[in-house]
C-alpha cells in the first residue's frame, strides 16, 4: 500500500474549514491521513459523508491561542507519520464591528496572524519536500485598503518575520488607525500581516508549496456578520483545496482569489 499523504486542517469543526475536510476525503486520490483539528478535538462530524477506505480521519485538539496544543499537534503528527504533506490553516476569527474593545483587536491579531505563523512554524519543521501550506485569508487583508507607506513596509520583498512582527505591535498598541482611511478594522490588518507572513515563509522555504487566499464570501457564521453571502461552504472550499492538492504548478508565496468574493471558480493569483 502507498505511504498516505497526511494532511492538518485547523477550524474543521464547522463553516470552511468542514467544508475543507469533507472535500479532501471525498476527493483525495490515494491514501489520505486527515486531521481534522479544532478548539474542541474531541471529534469530527462525519455526517453525509462516505468515508473510503483509503481515508482515516482523526480529531485533533489545537487552539491557535494555546502554544502547547500547536506543539503536540505537531510532536503526534511527527512521531505517527515521520512528516506532514498538506497544512491547511483555515481558522480564524473576525468581530465585524468598528468598535472593538483592545481585547478583541488584540484577539484578532492572535489569532489569525501570531496563532496561524505558530502553526506554521510549528509544521514547518515536520513539512515533507514539495508539501504545501495554505493560509486561509481574507480580500479584506488585500493592501488597496491600506495607506501608502503601510504599503510598502507590508510588500517589501526582504520583510523578516521580525519586522513584519514589530508592524503588527505598532498596529495593536496604537489607539489611533495608522491611516484615516485605513485599515478600519483589526480584521483588515491581521489578515495583511498573514499575507506578508506566508510570503516571507514561502521565500524562507523554496522546497515547499505555501500560499494564502480568500476563499470569497462564505455562508457561515462569519461570513453571515457582513449580510447575506452568495457562497456556499463547498464553494468556499474550492481555492483552499485547489492549493492543497491541484495543479499550481510551483506557484509559491501568492494570494489567490476569484475576481469577485461572489464568484465560485477555483481562484487565480491576484494582487496583495
Ligand atoms: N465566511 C467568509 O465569508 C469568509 C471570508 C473571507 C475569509 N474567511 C476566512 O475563512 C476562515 C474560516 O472562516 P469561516 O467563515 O468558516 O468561519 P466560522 O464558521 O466562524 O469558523 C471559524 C473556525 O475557526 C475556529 N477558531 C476561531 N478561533 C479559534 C482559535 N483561537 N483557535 C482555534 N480555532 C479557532 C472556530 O472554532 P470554534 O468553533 O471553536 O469557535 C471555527 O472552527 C477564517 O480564517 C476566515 O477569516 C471567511
Amino acid at each position: 500500500m502507498d505511504t498516505p499523504i497526511v494532511a492538518v486542517v485547523t477550524g474543521s469543526n464547522r463553516g470552511i474549514g468542514r467544508a475543507i475536510c469533507a472535500a479532501l476525503v471525498q476527493q483525495f486520490p490515494g491514501p489520505l491521513v486527515l486531521y481534522a483539528a479544532s478548539r474542541a478535538g474531541t471529534s469530527f462530524d462525519l455526517t453525509g459523508l462516505t468515508i473510503p477506505p483509503a481515508v482515516k480521519i482523526y480529531p485533533a485538539r489545537l487552539s491557535l491561542t494555546d502554544q502547547a496544543s500547536i506543539t503536540a499537534l505537531s510532536t503526534m503528527v511527527s512521531r505517527e507519520h515521520k512528516g506532514c504533506d498538506i497544512l491547511i490553516n483555515n481558522a480564524g476569527l473576525y468581530y465585524f464591528q468598528e468598535n472593538i474593545t483592545a481585547a478583541q483587536r488584540q484577539e484578532t491579531l492572535d489569532v489569525n496572524y501570531r496563532g496561524t505563523l505558530n502553526v506554521c512554524q510549528a509544521f514547518l519543521p515536520i513539512m515533507r519536500k514539495n508539501g504545501r501550506i495554505v493560509n486561509v485569508s481574507s480580500q479584506s487583508g488585500q493592501l488597496k485598503y491600506f495607506d501608502h507607506r503601510l504599503q510598502k513596509r507590508f510588500l517589501d520583498p526582504d520583510l523578516t518575520l521580525t519586522e513584519l512582527d514589530a508592524l503588527v505591535n505598532e498596529y495593536s498598541t496604537s489607539t489611533l488607525r495608522p491611516h484615516p482611511a485605513g485599515p478600519p478594522l483589526a480584521y483588515f490588518t491581521s489578515k495583511a500581516a498573514l499575507n506578508s507572513a506566508t510570503r516571507i515563509l514561502a521565500r524562507e522555504n523554496p522546497h515547499l508549496l505555501i500560499n494564502c487566499c480568500c476563499p470569497g464570501w462564505v455562508g457561515t457564521s462569519l461570513g453571515a456578520q457582513a449580510g447575506q453571502p452568495p457562497k456556499s461552504i463547498e464553494e468556499g472550499a474550492r481555492i483552499p483545496v485547489r492549493l492543497a492538492t491541484g495543479d499550481i504548478g510551483k506557484i509559491s508565496g501568492r494570494y489567490w482569489a476569484n475576481d469577485s468574493v461572489a464568484s465560485t471558480g477555483d481562484g487565480k493569483v491576484q494582487n496583495f
